[in-house]
Parts: C-alpha cells; sequence; structure tokens
C-alpha cells in the first residue's frame, strides 16, 4: 500500500510539474523605456553586454539629462535572462576632485566595451575618451581593469594609438606615398583631397604622436587574442589593431579599413564558418543614418562591403538607431543579438535602445529585421 501512494505522488508532482506554465519570457520592445529593478529606464548607452559565468553583465555611458558628458561615470547592470537587469552601480566613476585626471567630471567617456582576460582573470574596459573642454579634439583611448565584473574598475590611462607604426599590411610603394603627403597641401574636401586621405593624409599627420581613436568596440577571438576596432584618422577611416597579451595595451600591429568610408560605431562579429562580420554606421554624429556591413575571412581583411543589414520600416536611417555592439548568444551556433542606440541628445539620459536578432539568408549573409516586440525564445 505504502508503495502504491508512493507511485500515486510522485506522478502527482511529475504531472504538476508538466502543467506548471512555463515562465513567460519578457518581450524585447525596441524604442521603449527599459525599467532596471528599481523600475528607472536603464542608463548604459553606446555600451556592450560581457557573457560571464552564467550572468550578462550590460556595460554603458551614464547619461544625465541635460548633458552628454560624462557626469557620473560607466555604469554596468547584470541579469541571468537578458530582460531583468539589476542595477549594479557606476563600474568607473568620474574623478570628481582631482582636475589633472583625464576622467574628471565634465569630459566624454563613450562606447565603453569590457571583455574578460583568461590569463590574466582580469576585466579590461577600454573607451573613448574626450578631455574635458576640448570637445572632440583627443580622440583618445583609456583603458581600466578590474577583479570583478561590477568593479569598481581601477583607471589606468588614455592616448592616442600606436605611435611611430605603420599598418603592418602597407606595402613598400604605399610607405612611399606617404612622403609625397602633407596636411597643409590641401584644401579640405576637393577630390585631390579625398585621394589623399585615402593613400594615408591623417596617418601621416598622426604617426608621431599616435592615431586618433573614437568609436569603438572589442573583440575577442577563439585563440584568446583580442583586437581593438576603432574610427581613426578623423573619422575617416577604421582601424583594427591587436592588443597585448594582458588586453592593456597595443602591440603595434594594424591595418586599416575602408581608407576614406567614414565609418563609425563598429560592431563586429565572427560565424561558426570563421566569417567576421562588421555592422558600421555612417558619421552624422547623434542623427541616425543608413548602416553598412563589411565581411573578411580574417580579422586583418580584406573586409569587402555589402549592402545594409537592415529591413523595415526605417531601415535606411537603422530605424533611428546606430550600431553599438553585437552581443553571441552563448550555447548557441551563430545566434547573435544585434544592439544599437536611440540618441536623444536634447535629453541624453532618454537615449533608447534597439535589440533585434540577427537572421541570415539563405547564402549566410546576415539581416536585422525590426521586430515590434520578441522574446529570447527566437533563439531556442
Ligand atoms: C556619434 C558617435 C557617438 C558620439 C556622437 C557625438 O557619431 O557614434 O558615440 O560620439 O557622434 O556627436
Amino acid at each position: 500500500m505504502k508503495r502504491l501512494l508512493f507511485v500515486w505522488g510522485a506522478c502527482c508532482a511529475l504531472l504538476l510539474l508538466a502543467c506548471s506554465p512555463k515562465q513567460e519570457l519578457k518581450p524585447i520592445r525596441s524604442g521603449e523605456i527599459w525599467p532596471d529593478n528599481q523600475g528607472v529606464h536603464v542608463n548604459a548607452h553606446g555600451g556592450c553586454i560581457l557573457y560571464h559565468e552564467g550572468t550578462y553583465y550590460w556595460y554603458g555611458e551614464n547619461k544625465s539629462d541635460t548633458t552628454s558628458n560624462a557626469m557620473v561615470g560607466i555604469m554596468c547592470y547584470s541579469s541571468k535572462n537578458l530582460t531583468d537587469w539589476t542595477n549594479e552601480g557606476v563600474a568607473l566613476p568620474v574623478e570628481m576632485t582631482d582636475t589633472t585626471s583625464d576622467i574628471i567630471q565634465g569630459c566624454i567617456m563613450e562606447r565603453p566595451k569590457v571583455i574578460y582576460n583568461e590569463r590574466t582573470r582580469k576585466f579590461v574596459m577600454w573607451f573613448h575618451l574626450e578631455l574635458k573642454g576640448q570637445g572632440y579634439l583627443a580622440a583618445r583611448s583609456a583603458v581600466a581593469e578590474s577583479d570583478t565584473p561590477t568593479g569598481p574598475f581601477r583607471y589606468i590611462g588614455s592616448g592616442r594609438i600606436n605611435p611611430g607604426k605603420l599598418p603592418f599590411d602597407m606595402t613598400e610603394e604605399q610607405r612611399a606615398l606617404l612622403d609625397t603627403l602633407n596636411v597643409e597641401q590641401y584644401e579640405w574636401d576637393t577630390p585631390a583631397w579625398k585621394e589623399a586621405v585615402v593613400k594615408g593624409l591623417f596617418l601621416k599627420r598622426d604617426l608621431e604622436g599616435g592615431q586618433m581613436a573614437r568609436d569603438m568596440q572589442l573583440f575577442v577571438d577563439d585563440d584568446g587574442k583580442a583586437y581593438h576596432i576603432f574610427a581613426s584618422e578623423e573619422n575617416f577611416t577604421l582601424h583594427i589593431a591587436e592588443l597585448s597579451d594582458d588586453f592593456l595595451s597595443h602591440t603595434g600591429k594594424y591595418v586599416r579599413v575602408a581608407p576614406s568610408g567614414s565609418n563609425e560605431a563598429p560592431a563586429i562579429f565572427k560565424k561558426a564558418d570563421g566569417t567576421y562580420w562588421m555592422i558600421t554606421s555612417g558619421c552624422t554624429g547623434w542623427v541616425p543614418n543608413e548602416a553598412r556591413m563589411f565581411s573578411a575571412p580574417s580579422i586583418w581583411g580584406p573586409w569587402t562591403q555589402h549592402p545594409n543589414p537592415c529591413v523595415g520600416p526605417k531601415a535606411e536611417l537603422t530605424f533611428g538607431g546606430q550600431s553599438t555592439f553585437v552581443l553571441p548568444i552563448p550555447g548557441k551556433q551563430d545566434a547573435f543579438l544585434f544592439m544599437a542606440d536611440i540618441w536623444r541628445p536634447e535629453h541624453p539620459s532618454d537615449a533608447r535602445y534597439i535589440w533585434l536578432p540577427i537572421q541570415f539568408k539563405a547564402d549566410g549573409t546576415p539581416v536585422v529585421e525590426w521586430m515590434d516586440s520578441w522574446t529570447m525564445e527566437y533563439f531556442n
């Protein structure tokens, strides 16, 4: 009898389990307010997501209500499911008192990216830094490091990139051409000037002090090597530069991508077939423009341009947004989440987010199709 009762009990328990409703997945509605665990719109713009030991960490610019300058610093939020976000506070605060600090309150800190270094077991953050009161002139990259994903990160320093180094794939002829280029000799925006920009007019100008870097991305490849991808040369040309083993500096090995193509906001991902894909924007400041897309068989190129991957209403304006990151969905092959920002320069903290799954055409080309509402179930 006892045994019968036990079997009956076990059956009931199983039935209950089978019938209990699955936890509802929350819809992702791009462009709307996304409240965090305190009911406040997530304040992590131009950011990235790092998946580490079962948790997603979302880093981004804290934007205030009235200015796009950094008044607080870089934020961190955590989540187990990509829809419920806990505010973990400021991962890298601005400096409040020491006016000699690069990151004194009022500077510009943009597009922070965080990667994990398996060798050093440190979390490394790079971001675009502009010095206080200098507009966008400095075009520096800054680096910080932490033992834990939520920080606080230790600010290490900032500067231009790869001083004294030329792209490793530049031929002898291309190097010789540089000698003929002189910024003073050209009138901005003329055909001759444009040709000179392609040849490396600004590359040469900045050779000694290091290359400019504004909008930027980090990418860790399957072999553990990390790369820094950034809009350089007055935002005309992208650079892809290798980071040192500790991810804290550059090795000096880099290539130029799409010279004079005016690409910003690079977001890069790699498919299982080994193809690298990169979605970028044009250069129109906070105003949205048409996304661009490139692919390459190696991180070093050659990079081939493809048509705009966006499909749907306002596809020619990236749905009103600008690319910021592509998150590979952990544990799934060729599953990627495209992330973009809808900027609100008059009310920066009210900037919104666009998250859409990346789809693939039969020939393997990525497509980003607008969806008013979707859930993470999409990736199952
Ligand atoms: C955008 C860039 C943003 C920010 C803005 C300033 O093109 O992607 O990160 O720098 O310009 O106007």
